[in-house]
């Protein structure tokens, strides 16, 4: 089966769970190479799950044609510039929440996805998780009546 190329870039505290997840779990698809600001996070994590390549900066990630999916694990304010220069690139990207930190640079985002015809996702955060989809599953059936 050909996999599915990502790059990934910001390997802060939540990337951990991507690295495992990525690499052990889903079969169909290949971390490439990853990119941090910080040199010395990239190398860590180049050794410990094999990664092919660590990248100078974004812009070489972005400028590799066998990058198919940009992971976007950097913080919430580097989320809108790291997403629309990804599309740009022509790259289908999954980011972290919030997708941007204002609804019209989150807005703007989606119609440039659509314009460029790749997929942009979002990680839903824990709303859409089972915990709490379960209290509003029983708050919305009737199942613990009128919550006060
Ligand atoms: N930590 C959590 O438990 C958690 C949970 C859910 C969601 N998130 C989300 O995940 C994202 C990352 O959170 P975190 O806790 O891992 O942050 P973090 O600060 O630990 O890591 C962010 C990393 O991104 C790197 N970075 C910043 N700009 C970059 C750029 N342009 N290119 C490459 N690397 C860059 C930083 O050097 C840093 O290593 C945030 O949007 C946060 O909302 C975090």
């Amino acid at each position: 089966m050909e996999k599915v190329k990502i790059g990934i870039l910001g390997l802060g505290a939540i990337s951990g769970i991507y690295l495992k997840n990525l690499s052990s779990v889903f079969r169909n698809v290949e971390i490439l190479g990853i990119y941090d600001l910080i040199e010395e996070k990239a190398e860590k994590v180049q050794e410990e799950y094999h990664i092919s390549k660590v990248y100078k900066n974004m812009e070489e990630m972005l400028d590799d044609p066998e990058i198919e999916i940009v992971l976007n694990l950097t913080r919430p304010l580097e989320h809108y510039h790291v997403t629309k220069s990804a599309l740009l690139a022509g790259k289908h990207v999954y980011s972290e929440k919030p997708l941007a930190t204002t609804f019209e640079e989150g807005k703007e985002l989606v119609a440039l996805a659509k314009q460029q015809n790749l997929l942009l996702g979002g990680a839903p955060d824990t709303f859409l998780g089972a915990g709490i989809q379960t209290c509003k599953k029983i708050i919305d059936s009737g199942f613990i009546g009128k919550p006060i």
